[in-house]
């Protein structure tokens, strides 16, 4: 028996218009959208009267159980999906990594087996490269040709851990545009944290804030125009995970101008809120807000990363979704440099943006769409798939009231996690219904999932949106020399 679902009296907002419009749903692929169409009886109808309908939310960016800093990220692909459905995402996007010396290929199973089994709505994932040889590059080919994966992620940072150096970073980049996929980078540099760090601890000040203090903005920016140059001059395609700071989103910008392929992602913390918070006099709560990039500990900041999406200088909007509980985080309680890495988001970024975006006045809803999931799928090649409410696409949606608002609070949140970084945070944009693949996930404040109901979502090589202009650029840019009659004077004996 075919499941069908019809959204009933809502707005479908689309990242190039909204219109009034049904949506009918069959075995978790939308069939029709318009008005008064004819659906079987028996039909499920989700009543969205007077409400917005969008795209379900595509997270660019989590670490969901990530073995990371000694420990282990407490949201896993089951509560981690949760809180995602529960915020109006129906995709996430997660990193396989391995360490230096493991195959990415061994990465991307072992990954592969911990969220197949776990997830509760569709996901994705990105590689990390974090060392080179031969067979990384033979294992990468694999990746995207056999394994639906065409993002790979470098670092810049994370000095003897994960962190790339340039020599290494070219042949990623080389690599990646012989295979058809794009490379990430993690833009910090690395020796300098490390170096700068160290010198925080020789001062004495081993609490959050000199996690901050020694990683200042053009450090970010520094590392995020050198990846930008060699991904350039390689013409390679490049995306910016976890733009953090002004100056770095300014190297974004300024690149395109130009005419690089270069795509930018800010998070929702970089967009909710600020580093301030690490200057807290309760250790535990300053811990929380630690992560890399750091939150700048500037006021300004998030509203002009939120203008920079508006502009379409950045694109998509993931979380960095990587938590750790209190007592995790006091690994670090004598030195910042062992309170492991990450925050909350993956719940809130939609009404966080909503908030701060549209509420604000700086994103219309077609660019929230755009912001939340349309140009991550085509940026990830799975366009229109996913990313837009249309005939064809997977019935991924939400029901967003736009009106309601929510007050956010670690005491109702789904996450694992016992901090949440909005704490307090009233939003406007509330999801009522998530619907993933035809399936109603979440409604009303409960939650209606099944564990292993999501599924991997391969993406294939050379995504148009990415690729056409990385050949037009190959083609008119080939360097030309200059034909002339060969040298027939006199040389010089050695
Ligand atoms: O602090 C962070 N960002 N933790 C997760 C690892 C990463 O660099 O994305
Ligand atoms: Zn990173
Ligand atoms: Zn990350
Ligand atoms: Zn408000």
């Amino acid at each position: 028996m075919p499941h069908h679902l019809l959204v009933k009296g809502g707005t479908v907002v689309n990242d190039d218009r909204s219109f009034r419009a049904d949506v009918h749903c069959e075995d978790g692929i939308i069939k029709q959208v318009g008005l008064d169409l004819a659906v079987p009886e028996g039909t499920e109808v989700v009543d969205a009267t007077g409400k917005l309908v969008l795209p379900g939310g595509i997270d660019t960016h989590t670490h969901f159980q990530l073995p990371f800093m000694g420990t282990v990220s407490v949201d896993d692909f089951f509560i981690g999906t949760q809180a995602a459905v529960a915020g109006g995402t129906t995709m996430i996007m997660d990193f396989a990594i391995g360490m230096a010396g493991e195959s990415p290929l061994a990465a991307v199973e072992k990954w592969r087996g911990w969220a197949d089994e776990k997830v509760v709505c569709d996901y994705s994932l990105h590689c990390a490269i974090t060392w080179w040889d031969e067979s990384v590059a033979r294992d990468m080919a694999v990746i995207a040709g056999e394994k639906g994966i065409n993002s790979f992620k470098v670092f810049m940072a994370y000095k003897n851990v994960f962190q790339l150096p340039d020599d290494k970073i070219v042949h990623v980049l080389k690599h990646c545009k012989s295979i058809g996929a794009i490379m990430q980078v993690h833009a910090e540099n690395g020796d300098i944290i490390d170096e700068q760090s160290r010198r925080m601890i020789d001062l004495g000040i081993t609490g959050p804030e000199g996690h901050v203090m020694c990683r200042p903005e053009e450090v970010e920016a520094e590392a995020t125009n050198r990846a930008i140059m060699l991904a350039n001059q390689l013409n390679s395609p490049l995306y910016v995970v976890h733009v953090m700071s002004k100056s770095a989103a300014d190297r974004i910008s300024e690149a395109r101008r130009r005419g690089c392929v270069v795509f930018g992602e800010p998070i929702a913390a970089g967009l909710g809120t600020t580093g301030h918070h690490c200057w807290h006099h309760d250790w535990r709560h300053a811990a929380a807000y630690v992560m890399g990039p750091p939150l700048r500990n500037d006021d300004s900041t998030p509203g002009y990363l939120m203008h920079m999406l508006a502009n379409g200088d950045l694109q998509a909007t993931g979380t960095d979704n990587c938590t750790f509980n209190a007592d995790q985080k006091a690994l670090g309680k004598d030195d910042f440099r062992k309170i492991p890495n990450g925050v909350n988001g993956v719940e809130d970024r939609m009404s966080i943006i909503w908030e701060k975006g549209v509420h604000a006045g700086i994103l219309s809803p077609s660019q929230f769409v755009a912001a939340t999931s349309s140009n991550a799928a085509r940026i990830f090649n799975m366009y229109p798939r996913k990313g837009r409410i249309e005939a064809g696409s997977d019935a991924d949606l939400v029901v967003w009231d736009a009106e309601a608002s929510r007050t956010i609070s670690a005491k109702t949140h789904h996450h694992a996690v016992d901090f949440n970084i909005f704490e307090g945070m009233t939003v406007h944009g509330v999801p009522l219904v998530t619907i993933s693949r035809g399936k109603v996930v979440y409604a009303h404040g409960k939650l209606m999932t099944v564990k292993g109901a999501g599924r991997f979502i391969p993406r294939g090589a050379y995504s148009d949106f990415v690729y056409e202009k990385i050949r037009v650029r190959d083609r008119a840019n080939l360097p030309v020399g200059v034909k002339r009659e060969p040298y027939s004077g006199p040389v010089i004996k050695l």
